[in-house]
């Protein structure tokens, strides 16, 4: 698509107004200045105008590092959504959540308006692997081995077999193919503790990249993309 053309769409900004950003060098292609609106942009390149990132209206996949203190919904009578963290340029594409993050925990969030993909990501059925980074308090009864089992929760519900692997005193990476209510906290309580501080680390092969700040988001390229799902 043409530069000028995908800003444009992007941002709001008119086709001529877009054309003069680029033109005064507002415009980076792949980290790079282009001051050309004509020029053809391939789909996998990331625009920045003004600052901010660009992008297509059309099919979109976005990496959010969710902050504390925001909840996982497009919209909510009173609190701080993760959608008003979002450049106007994203909120235009009709974003869904791949999953959904409590308002404490912070980390990998995938949004996306491609109801396919949020299908894969979500569905049991795909076994798409969560890794969380907990802390907590208390001394946890044997969590290895029952979780590698199948964790019984305090309601009775069983979980499907997943990896803890203690990484000091009171924190541990938890690795899950599933995705209950509150799974994480709850298999916590399950083994005896309680969560103070949740972090999601990776979807898949996917790992949330260590320079993305707290409350920014990153459109993933295809070859990102498919590590979702591997
Ligand atoms: N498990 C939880 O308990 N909370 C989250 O936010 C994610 C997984």
């Amino acid at each position: 698509m043409r530069l000028d053309k995908l800003v444009s769409d992007g941002t709001g900004w008119s086709r001529s107004m877009a054309a003069k950003a680029i033109r005064r060098g507002h415009v980076l292609v792949d980290d790079a200045v282009c001051r050309d609106p004509a020029i053809q942009v391939s789909d996998g390149a990331r625009v920045v105008a003004d600052g901010e990132p660009v992008v297509r209206v059309g099919r979109l996949v976005l990496a959010l590092h969710k902050p504390l203190g925001v909840v996982s919904a497009t919209v909510d009578p009173s609190e701080r959504t993760v959608l008003d963290l979002l450049p106007e340029s994203c909120v235009r594409a009709e974003l869904r959540l791949a999953g959904r993050l409590d308002k404490d925990t912070t980390g990998l969030l995938i949004l996306t308006n491609d109801g396919e993909l949020i299908h894969k990501l979500t569905h049991p059925r795909h076994h798409v692997e969560k890794e969380y980074l907990v802390d907590y308090d208390g001394v946890l009864e044997a969590p290895v081995a029952r979780i590698a089992e199948g964790l019984e929760l305090e309601d009775g519900t069983r979980c499907d077999p997943a990896r803890f692997e203690p990484l000091g005193a009171q924190r541990a990476r938890l690795v899950l193919r599933e995705g209950k209510y509150h799974q994480v906290r709850r298999m916590v309580a399950a083994c005896g503790g309680r969560v103070t501080a949740l972090h999601r680390a990776r979807v898949g092969s996917y790992r949330l990249p260590e320079h993305l700040p707290a409350g920014a988001a990153v459109p993933l390229t295809a070859e990102e993309e498919a590590t979702l799902l591997s």
